[in-house]
Order: C-alpha cells, then sequence, then structure tokens
C-alpha cells in the first residue's frame, strides 16, 4: 500500500510576543517560576492587529506553496481546523483560497473546502480526512492542505490566560511523503465532557482542572484502543511522542501516566522494581481509593528515577520546545510539537529514517486520538526549510500596557482603535468588513 502522510509543512506565528516570566507574572504579583518552570511557556505569541486566523493560515500555506513550488492546480483539497472562526457558515478555508488566488495564477474553484470542529483535536481530524481521501483514490493525483489556525486568546484573569498563543499550521497531505507516513491503525478514547467550551462566545468557559484530568482520562482510553489493534507499546518502539501541548506542564503529567502504561508487563518495570517496587495493581487493594492512593505514591517515585527522567529528557522534552515559547495554538498545537521534536532531531543529529512517533491529540469536549507515525527519508531537508527560527525571533516584544491594547483589540465586544506593533511586508492582512459583514483581507508587498 502506498504511504501517505505529511509531505511538507510551514507554520505562522502571530508576530507579538508577551514575556510570561519576566512581564505577565509582575504584572499579575505572580512568581515567574508558575510561568517559566510548572506552565513552562516563556512567551505566549500574540497576534497584531492586522493579524487573525485567515491571514495567519493564508500566509503559512504561501510560504509552503511557493517554497514547493505549488499552484493551486495541485491542490484538490483545503481543510481548516480551528475552534477561532467568526462565520457559522462560511468556511475559513474559502477566505484562505481567496486569499491565496489574489496572489497565485489559476483558481481553487475545483477544490473541495471545508472547516472541522472538534476544539484542538479538528487539525488531526483534517489531516485524517485528507488521508482517507487519498487512500480512497478521490484525489485525481492532487494533494491536500490542511490548515489549522487558531488565535487561543481567554478572557481577561481566566487562569488560562497564562497559556494563551496564535498561529497556524499548513501540512500538505500526499503520498509517498517526506515528512512521515500515518499508520493504518488508530486509537479513540471519546465522551461527552463539559471542560472548555465555546457556547456562541469568542473566549472559553473553562474548568481548567477538570480540563486537566479529561484530558488524561481520554488519553488513556485512546492509547489502550490503540493498542488493541496494533498491539502493545513499548518505549523503545518510538523515538518521540508527540502530544497535544496545552502548555508544557501539562504534556509532563501525561509522559508519566503514560510511560508506567507502556512499561507494565515489561523488562522495565522489572528494573524498575529493584528501585520503586512493581506498579500496583488494583486485585491487590480493598477499594478503587487505597488502590489510586498507591498509583500516585508509585507515579511519584517514578518521576524521579533516572531511568524514567532520561526516557523523558530524550523523547518528550524535544516536543514541547516550540510550544515554550508560542504557548497554545489549539488545533495546531500537537503539529507543531511534531515540528518541534524533528528540529531537535536535526540539532542534535538524530538519524530518523524509519523510526517511529506516536502522537496523541487531544480536543476538548472531549476526544483523544492516538496513532504511529514513520518517520521518512525526506524528512530532514523538508523540516530544515521550513521558516521557523527567523519568525520566532523576530515576534515584536510586548510591555504588559501594550498586551492589554492587543488583547481589547482582538476582543470583539470592544470597539478599540489600537494602532500596530509592526510593519506588514510580503503578507496577507486584514483590512476590515465587507458590506455583507464578511472579513477583508489584501496583500502587502
Ligand atoms: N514555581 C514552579 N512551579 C510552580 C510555581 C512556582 N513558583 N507556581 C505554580 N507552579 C506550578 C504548579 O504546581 C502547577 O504545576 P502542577 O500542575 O504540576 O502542580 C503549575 O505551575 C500551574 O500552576 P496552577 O495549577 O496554580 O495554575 P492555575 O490554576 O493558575 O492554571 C490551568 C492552570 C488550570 C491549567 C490554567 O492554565 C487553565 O485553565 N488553562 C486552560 C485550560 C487548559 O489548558 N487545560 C489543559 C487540558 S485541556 C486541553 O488541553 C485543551 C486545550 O488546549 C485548552
Amino acid at each position: 500500500m502506498t504511504a501517505v502522510g505529511i509531505d511538507a509543512i510551514e507554520i505562522r506565528t502571530g508576530k507579538l510576543r508577551l514575556d510570561l516570566p519576566e512581564t505577565f507574572a509582575p504584572a499579575k504579583g505572580e512568581d515567574p517560576g508558575k510561568y517559566a518552570k510548572g506552565i513552562g511557556i516563556q512567551y505566549s505569541s500574540l497576534p497584531d492587529v492586522y493579524e487573525d486566523i485567515v491571514t495567519m493560515g493564508a500566509n503559512a500555506a504561501r510560504e509552503l506553496m511557493d517554497r514547493r513550488g505549488l499552484v493551486p492546480e495541485d491542490i484538490g483539497r483545503i481543510d481548516v481546523a480551528t475552534e477561532s472562526a467568526f462565520d457559522n457558515s462560511k468556511p475559513v478555508s474559502t477566505y484562505i483560497a481567496g486569499c491565496l488566488e489574489s496572489v497565485y495564477d489559476g483558481d481553487f474553484h475545483h477544490a473541495n473546502k471545508g472547516e472541522r470542529k472538534f476544539a484542538c483535536l479538528s487539525g488531526t481530524q483534517s489531516v485524517d480526512d485528507a488521508y482517507n481521501w487519498i487512500r480512497a483514490g478521490r484525489n485525481r493525483g492532487r494533494a491536500a492542505l490542511v490548515i489549522a489556525t487558531d488565535t487561543a486568546l481567554y478572557a481577561r484573569g481566566d487562569p488560562g490566560e497564562a497559556t494563551q498563543g496564535a498561529g497556524a499550521v499548513a501540512m500538505l497531505i500526499d503520498e509517498d511523503p517526506n515528512i512521515v507516513a500515518l499508520s493504518t491503525e488508530q486509537g479513540y478514547g471519546s465522551a461527552d465532557e463539559t471542560d472548555f467550551l465555546k457556547p456562541n462566545q469568542q473566549f472559553p468557559s473553562v474548568d481548567g482542572k477538570r480540563s486537566i484530568q479529561v484530558y488524561l482520562a481520554r488519553m488513556r482510553e485512546a492509547l489502550e484502543d490503540y493498542e488493541s489493534v496494533a498491539g502493545d507499546t513499548h518505549p523503545d518502539d518510538f523515538v518521540y511522542f508527540p502530544f497535544h501541548t496545552p502548555y508544557p506542564g501539562m504534556v509532563r503529567k501525561a509522559a508519566l501516566l503514560g510511560y508506567r502504561h507502556i512499561t507494565r508487563n515489561t523488562e522495565v518495570e522489572d528494573a524498575l522494581a529493584e528501585d520503586i517496587g512493581m506498579q500496583p495493581r488494583e486485585d491487590d487493594y480493598g477499594s478503587r481509593e487505597d488502590y489510586e492512593e498507591a498509583i500516585r505514591g508509585y507515579m511519584d517515585e517514578l518521576k524521579e528515577t533516572r531511568r524514567y527522567q532520561e526516557w523523558y529528557e530524550q523523547a518528550i522534552d524535544p516536543t514541547v520546545d516550540i510550544s515554550g515559547q508560542v504557548g497554545n495554538w489549539y488545533t495546531g498545537s500537537v503539529h507543531v510539537a511534531r515540528l518541534s521534536a524533528l528540529r531537535a532531531a536535526i540539532e542534535n543529529d538524530v538519524a530518523l529514517a524509519g523510526e517511529k512517533l506516536l502522537v496523541g491529540s487531544y480536543g476538548s469536549g472531549a476526544q483523544a486520538e492516538i496513532h504511529a507515525e514513520t518517520v521518512q527519508e525526506g524528512w530532514h531537508e523538508e523540516v530544515d526549510a521550513a521558516d521557523v527560527d527567523q519568525q520566532l525571533d523576530g515576534r515584536y516584544d510586548l510591555s504588559f500596557e501594550e498586551y492589554e491594547l492587543v488583547h481589547d483589540a482582538h476582543n470583539h465586544e470592544k470597539e478599540v482603535d489600537v494602532d500596530a506593533f509592526t510593519q506588514p511586508s510580503g503578507e496577507f492582512v486584514f483590512t476590515g468588513w465587507g458590506r455583507m459583514n464578511e472579513r477583508r483581507y489584501e496583500y502587502v508587498e
């Protein structure tokens, strides 16, 4: 069977950044350590006043198409994943296609366009849709463009304000991909949950502490479901484990739980037992509470072991590096985690072709999905070519007062006139509203 997967990737970050430990924490009267260590985000990426989900998505897509020498005729499908949409009817993909048509010869009239919703999971679901479309033989030789784009803003004062971010990830999904091929095997963990939602409102209603527990519960279900089709997993099977990363501290929790699961009944558990004993088994305890307390004790000891820490440093740390520089990009977040790991592999001279990743996506509301990916021969060249460092380093540093203005400028309920902090150049920008309340865009040379 021909491999199908991610052939090229580009990101577009919001052009502003807020330093959480140095600027946000002092303004909130909080310890910078909460952000630098606990949450694990150094900078939130934020959109300048002329940026939004369309401009970031279109700019990422244009970068990708230019680099690969693609024209609209080569793309048969454009799917946008977002939880920051501003229209309940017209999909964001039509706006993005309109932007791209203004700079390329030809058009996307032949392309199937859509918008996917399941909180942060929908980026991965859109990749799935593209995979299925190609596998079904309906693509007529064309590739799919998947764009995950979000402005992950929270109401001022909400605990989630510390995890904000804004950015887009554009991915080309095709046969014989250069970066990773997707496994057919998938696992799901899905339940009707009220942890994080946006019921016709711009900023989310969040039960933060509960959202953490729901994330972990659904991920565990998805892993068990994945193992039911792919067989038991072992830490040595995968070189990296990119997870949905609302903030790196969340991944720390998920990784510990995941490691306990994938080492159970393996020689790793036996080796660890010399220092911390075997994992508690429910049958050995009189009540669920006693068992859960024993598990907590085991996990506290597990995370202090050298073996776990070495695994974490090698398999997880590289996946959260970019996230710590940009914050939560919602639908793009797990795709940023993959890119982060692959970039770290280049920096550390890790040979990856043929190696596997275990990818864990999550969307509140709630559903997790787990699948494996096999790194392809062309990964190094593609990932090296992605324009990441220049964008991250080129962001404008906001003072706290400027951050307040930017937040107000993007708040749909406020009418404020805020000047841009950066000068647009060679990019799509938001220019205002049209006669039917549509958003309007133009390309600035
Ligand atoms: N030095 C070091 N660490 C410190 C510290 C210090 N001075 N002060 C606090 N910390 C640690 C805390 O111990 C905590 O770590 P642990 O969870 O490992 O104990 C961490 O920093 C965060 O501190 P708090 O728990 O006190 O932070 P909070 O309550 O203000 O906010 C949050 C945390 C509830 C997750 C909040 O950021 C939030 O609501 N975020 C949005 C929801 C979210 O991201 N949930 C994640 C799962 S849902 C999901 O993944 C979907 C999605 O994208 C939104």
